[in-house]
């Protein structure tokens, strides 16, 4: 369990000083354009990973005028357990604490509190690149596979060796060769763990997206970033030359994407940015789902804008979905009417105004 019981915002765009105790189940988060909601979820994100869903460039984010942000964030773990975090960002500043601990870690915040994301640009993760949905399954992989990071850092720590090698102009085969091997073992271990999360998320995301887009046949595959040899160590020894040209190992499973199909067809192909949104919200959710049956750990779900690009029946879809869902939600929208009616319940509701906020009964 980690619910966030309270947030201290300082200097997160337009929140100069603002504090709220949310519920633990629905939150309402409205207000007019360039009120302040997305800022809020926003800083309940920064809290929660340390960076932005909006933006890497953190500048962009501190209000203007202010030197750094500051969240604190207090959260409600199993057994009555409150952890409490500060994450303090702004130029040149990175400071992240966990229950008084100066720098802890930014995986050491992210465990903490699973947190998912729903906002009007989900549909970059069908759109755009394979970095978006790599994030998307790494996600889970963190989250659910406790193996993953581990060896995930291994891998990291092996390719920034061999990309360095790479770079020496007297560097030889043999000595790239060196890593070649621990990054196969890795590569392994990575794939096993990508492929097997992905077959257990995927009834979870077929069953989401029948609910909300009535599609039956969603597939789910991992293209591993390499192929053509039986092992990545092999490839990579073909590989030598033309990584040695390019200064960087070119494939692996720093490049790995999913394909994400409808009746055999790349979604990113064929579907509408209100389809698009509609499946990628059904993905997230569909891991929301699955961390809960796996670890019985409820996420904490975020969801800008919530009627952006969806009509009025997709709306309904989505939020009768979001009502079998057990875990705290915050919602925001410049329209209470569009969902407050269908929500089961509402069980805070916070009005944002010129980034003031105040809740409201
Ligand atoms: N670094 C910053 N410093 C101060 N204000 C900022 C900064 N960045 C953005 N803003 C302003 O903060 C305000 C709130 O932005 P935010 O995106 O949170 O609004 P919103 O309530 O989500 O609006 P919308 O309904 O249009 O999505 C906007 O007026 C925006 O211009
Ligand atoms: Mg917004």
């Amino acid at each position: 369990m980690s619910i966030l019981t309270r947030i201290d915002v300082s200097n997160v765009r337009n929140l100069t000083q603002v504090s709220i105790q949310p519920s633990s189940h629905t939150n309402l988060v409205v207000g007019s354009n360039g009120s302040g909601k997305t800022s809020l979820l926003e800083a309940i994100h920064l809290a929660a990973v340390g960076r932005s869903f909006r933006t890497h460039n953190i500048n962009k984010v501190v209000s203007k005028g202010a030197e750094a942000l500051v969240v604190f964030a207090e959260y409600l773990l199993a057994d009555s357990v409150i952890s409490a975090v500060g994450v303090e960002r702004g130029r040149g500043i990175a400071r992240f604490r966990v229950n008084g601990i100066d720098s802890a870690s930014i995986a050491e915040l992210a465990r903490l509190a699973p947190l998912q994301v729903i906002t009007p640009d989900s549909h970059q993760l069908i759109e755009l690149g394979p970095r978006y949905r790599r994030r998307f399954v790494d996600w889970g992989m963190f989250h659910v596979e406790q193996d993953f990071f581990p060896v995930w850092r291994r891998f990291g720590q092996a390719i920034k060796q061999r990309n360095a090698a790479l770079r020496q102009s007297s560097a030889s085969r043999s000595e790239i060769g060196v890593w070649n091997q621990e990054l196969s073992a890795c590569e392994h271990r990575i794939t096993r763990l990508r492929q097997s999360y992905i077959a257990e998320l995927l009834p979870y995301a077929r069953d989401a997206a029948e609910s909300l887009l009535g599609v039956a046949s969603l597939e789910i595959k991992l293209l591993p970033g390499w192929a053509g040899e039986k092992s990545y160590e092999c490839y990579l020894e073909r590989a030598f030359s033309q990584d040695l040209a390019a200064g960087y190992t070119r494939h692996g499973p720093h490049r790995a994407d999913l394909v994400i199909s409808i009746d055999g067809v790349p979604t990113r192909e064929i579907l509408s940015r209100g389809e698009q949104k509609l499946i990628a919200s059904a993905l997230r959710l569909s891991q929301v789902k699955l961390l809960q049956d796996r670890l019985t750990r409820n996420c904490i779900l975020l969801i800008d804008d919530l009627p952006s690009e969806l009509d009025v029946g997709h709306r309904s879809k989505f939020i009768d979905y979001l009502n079998q869902l057990n875990c705290q939600i915050f919602i925001s929208t410049t329209e209470p009417k569009l969902i407050g009616d269908r929500l089961s319940t509402v069980d805070k509701l916070f009005h944002v105004e010129r980034g003031r906020i105040k809740e409201m009964l």
